[in-house]
């Protein structure tokens, strides 16, 4: 049981913190790390180590260690811990092998914004435990929000190119000083240290600035969306109806749970309420679920961005068919319906890439509306752009056979009904320009000729895109 104070201070943890998350770069220069060395192994005392003179790096030494002869760059670092070295060994090392030349790897490629060289977790304590969050890819990378760690004892180099000016984060970690003030980071990246483990075209910068909304923050990385898709290989899916996150850069097999809240939401203390009611349950072992706001544009029966709202998304996935991502969704609408006005929910559905949803009916009745109103708008254009021609505002080019059917618009009635008020219509100049009709596949061809027909029932039409004859679509 919780004493009152630590209840007190756990109270104050959630409330106080808004949501930002440490995240921590993984690679590192290190001489220890075997995965460093191209023969991957660190070299031992009749082994020759050479560091490529060009090679700009920081090389981070824990111990002490034997070599026989030791090649090093022109310009380039070791950061040596205490009692660290190194000796030269007269005669063999028998505890090394027959001796081979070992050389450093090269880092100078490992970019900022690659997803898959950085973790992230709640606190400092949960990235020392590996208790580590999943996000979509743009939110694997440091939002402006988060805090950045580069491990203690130990160095990297990182390219920190970018589409913007700079790399805003809240702070930054190396060596195990957290730096927070922006001048003295800068003051630091000018440092031989600085120099050597950051490079690129943009620097990081230290805003120190929290995410002062409760409810969480947008992550800010969306402009480098395509240097962070980049570097991205998508998996192949095989499950029914792929699932594409806001800030992923792959389609997923899972389920998305979209949340919308209102004041008293609190993103960090809803994220623990999770993990602790569901993720911790033995069947949602495997599960990894990212949750964070995004900004999804809004639609109008479909058609058209019409603005931004924010949202809460959560993604879950189970590396698997989905299954468990779909009953793990269930169960958090189901908690959220309860418990929505303690949370600040007010309202909350799923997708699931088996082709479930919490709004099958929903989702049906949009389909038809906007079916629906897609055929009536195709219907009213082929009435507006009959009655222009017929009204001799649009003029048919002279260079393209004429159209049969249209005499047939003569004698309809309905359509003579309509001519008096709407004399003056709009000059379309697609229709008044010969050259750019004839781009268009098969609209005016001779084969279309009698697409458009009427008839005293109605309108008829063929779809060129459905015409058999028509294959080649992409002419
Ligand atoms: C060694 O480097 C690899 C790749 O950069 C990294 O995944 C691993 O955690 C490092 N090993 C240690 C012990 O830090």
């Amino acid at each position: 049981m919780l004493k009152t104070p630590d209840m007190l201070l756990l109270f104050f943890c959630l409330v106080g913190a808004a949501d930002a998350l440490h995240k921590q770069w993984i690679p590192d220069t290190n001489y220890e790390n075997k995965t460093n060395w191209d023969k991957k192994d660190v070299p031992c005392g009749n082994d020759i180590v050479w560091f490529p003179a060009q090679r700009k790096v920081s090389v981070f030494v824990e111990t002490m260690h034997a070599v026989q002869e030791m090649r090093l760059p022109v310009g380039g670092e070791f950061i040596l811990n205490s009692g660290a070295g190194f000796h030269v060994v007269t005669g063999k090392d028998p505890g090394c092998g027959a001796g081979v030349t070992t050389k450093f790897k090269d880092s100078e490629s490992l970019q900022w914004f690659n997803p898959a060289l950085w973790q992230a977790a709640a606190t400092l304590e949960d990235l020392q435990l590996g208790n580590f969050l999943f996000s979509v890819h743009e939110e694997s990378v440091p939002c402006q929000h988060d805090d950045v760690v580069f491990k203690a004892r130990s160095s990297f180099r990182v390219d920190t190119s970018s589409s913007q000016s700079s790399v805003p984060v809240k702070s930054v970690s190396v060596l195990g000083k957290k730096f927070e003030s922006s001048s003295e980071f800068s003051w630091y990246l000018i440092s031989r240290s600085g120099l050597l483990q950051f490079h690129g075209s943009s620097a990081v910068t230290l805003r120190n600035q929290e995410c002062g909304d409760l409810s969480g923050c947008d992550c800010g990385n969306s402009g480098n969306r395509q240097r962070i898709c980049n570097t991205v290989t998508c998996a192949s899916l095989s499950c029914k109806n792929p699932l594409l996150p806001v800030g992923h850069c792959c389609e997923v097999c899972g389920a998305i749970v979209t949340i919308r809240y209102a004041t008293g939401f609190n993103l960090q203390t809803y994220r623990q309420r999770i993990r602790h009611i569901f993720l911790i349950l033995p069947q949602y072992k495997s599960i990894q679920l990212g949750m964070s706001k995004v900004f999804k544009s809004q639609r109008l029966m479909g058609i058209g961005p019409f603005g931004t709202s924010p949202e809460i998304q959560v993604v879950i996935l189970d590396g698997e068919e989905g299954t468990q991502s779909e009953d793990l969704a269930r169960d958090i609408v189901k908690d959220a319906q309860s418990h929505g006005s303690n949370l600040g929910i007010t309202d909350a559905e799923f997708q699931a890439s088996s082709g479930s949803s919490s709004d099958q009916t929903g989702g049906n009745t949009g389909m038809v509306v906007g079916v629906v109103f897609g055929v009536l708008i195709v219907i009213t254009l082929i009435i507006i752009v009959v009655f222009l021609i017929r009204k001799g505002v649009v003029q048919m080019p002279s260079s393209l056979p004429s159209l049969p059917s249209l005499s047939s618009f003569k004698r309809s009635r309905d359509v003579e009904d309509l001519g008096g008020p709407l004399d003056h219509g709009f000059d379309n100049p697609i229709f008044n320009n010969p050259s750019i009709l004839s781009n268009v596949p098969g609209l005016y061809a001779t084969e279309t000729n009698n697409s458009i027909s009427m008839t005293q029932t109605g309108v008829h039409f063929s779809n060129p895109v459905y015409d058999e004859n028509e294959t080649d679509l992409s002419a």
